[in-house]
């Protein structure tokens, strides 16, 4: 599983960590990813590493038997290339047929049937793909009459197809490896997939193709965040759950999952599809509306939010607006002060964004 990269798109989230780890629907992006593998039997992963808090990534799954995986990591470093990544884990893989999964990549339906139909098939690879409106932002496929796969573009101004590269691939080894041993840089100066994967299309060999069943998401900036966020509170939250409190005189409508030591506080309403962090205390007087997800440790008093990703250790006082469509990254305090002279008062570091 991928898990390095720059993560330009998501600064300022990704100046302390991974994309990957941001916490999305209750678990991070990764995790969602990590447990697709599982489910479809896999379950010795290597998790390869970038330079954005890779130890807050080795810290977060440890050796990964709590999710039922043994976990190895490979260090990446400076993301050469998903390419340059998969090539990382040549020892690990051997020559077993694998999975690359890229830890930003979302799933609403498992990767099992693919993985079967990979086995059953003998293939030297296979790729899944996707109908997207904009080709022009993804790898993109392109087929002869016949519906064979002939070729695959990266990024490409006029898009041979609107099949995009989702972020999973299959390989058998060996040709995978030796067809990235071919490859030079790019024009982005990185090893591409999609150039060895054509490699293995002009050597003659059998390179397939699946068609994903379900919604896939690339969760590369913050309104792809927060759309998958949508998708994972729709498809896998089928009702509500209550581990933590919700005290006399708090609503609660709508599919809504209240974590270990949450606490809705009375007079407060919370209206699923929503995730109620670990710890989390909402109330008093605070509305917390559809396709929100509030991360562990956060606070929330007097607030209305709805659609938005809230990450952990924040607090929210006082606003006086909704806030709506937002990503707030961790340890982040944003509070009114009902004091005067009004004015505002802003502590932000690089990259924020505020819309008022
Ligand atoms: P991208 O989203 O293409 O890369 P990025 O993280 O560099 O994004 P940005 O454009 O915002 O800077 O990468 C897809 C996935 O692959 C993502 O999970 C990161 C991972 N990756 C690696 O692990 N190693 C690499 O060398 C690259 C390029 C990406």
């Amino acid at each position: 599983m991928l898990h390095g990269g720059f993560g330009t798109r998501l600064r300022p989230l990704t100046h302390t960590g991974p994309k990957q780890l941001i916490r999305v629907a209750g678990k991070p992006v990764s995790q969602w990813a990590l447990e697709d593998l599982r489910d479809a039997g896999i379950h010795e992963v290597a998790v390869v590493l970038g330079e954005l808090g890779p130890e807050r990534v080795v810290e977060y799954y440890g050796d990964g038997s709590r999710l039922g995986l043994k976990l190895t990591y490979i260090y990446q470093g400076y993301p050469y290339g998903l390419a340059h990544a998969v090539y990382t884990a040549k020892d690990f893989v051997g020559d077993e047929p694998f999975v690359v999964y890229l830890g930003d990549n979302v799933l609403t339906e498992g990767i099992g049937e693919y993985v079967r139909r990979f086995e059953e098939s003998g293939a030297d690879a296979m790729v899944l793909l996707a109908k997207v409106p904009n080709p022009q932002r993804f790898g993109v496929a392109k087929f002869d009459e016949k519906g064979r796969l002939v070729g695959l573009v990266e990024k490409p101004k006029l898009p041979p197809s609107d099949y995009a590269l989702v972020g999973i691939y299959f390989f058998r080894p060996p040709h995978i490896f030796r067809a990235i041993e071919t490859l030079k840089p790019s024009w982005r100066g990185e090893l591409e997939i999609t150039d060895a994967i054509q490699k293995l299309i002009d050597w003659g060999l059998r390179v397939e193709y699946a068609i994903v069943r379900g919604w896939w998401k690339d969760t590369g900036t913050p309104k792809d965040i927060l759309e998958a966020n949508r998708l994972l509170l729709d498809y896998k939250y089928p009702g509500t759950i209550i581990k933590g409190m919700v005290e006399d005189d708090a609503r609660i409508e709508g599919r809504v999952y209240v974590d270990e030591g949450a606490v809705i506080r009375s007079g407060s309403v919370v209206r699923g599809p929503a995730y109620i962090g670990r710890n989390t205390i909402i109330g008093s007087n605070t509305y917390v509306g559809p396709y929100t997800s509030i991360g562990y440790n956060c606070r929330l008093v007097n607030v209305e939010i709805e659609n938005s990703v809230i990450m952990d250790n924040v607090t929210l006082e006082d606003i006086g607006e909704r806030i709506t469509g937002s990503l707030i990254g961790s340890n982040v305090r944003i509070r009114r002060r009902n004091t005067r002279p009004k004015g505002i008062r802003f502590i932000i570091g690089e990259h924020a964004v505020i819309e008022w």
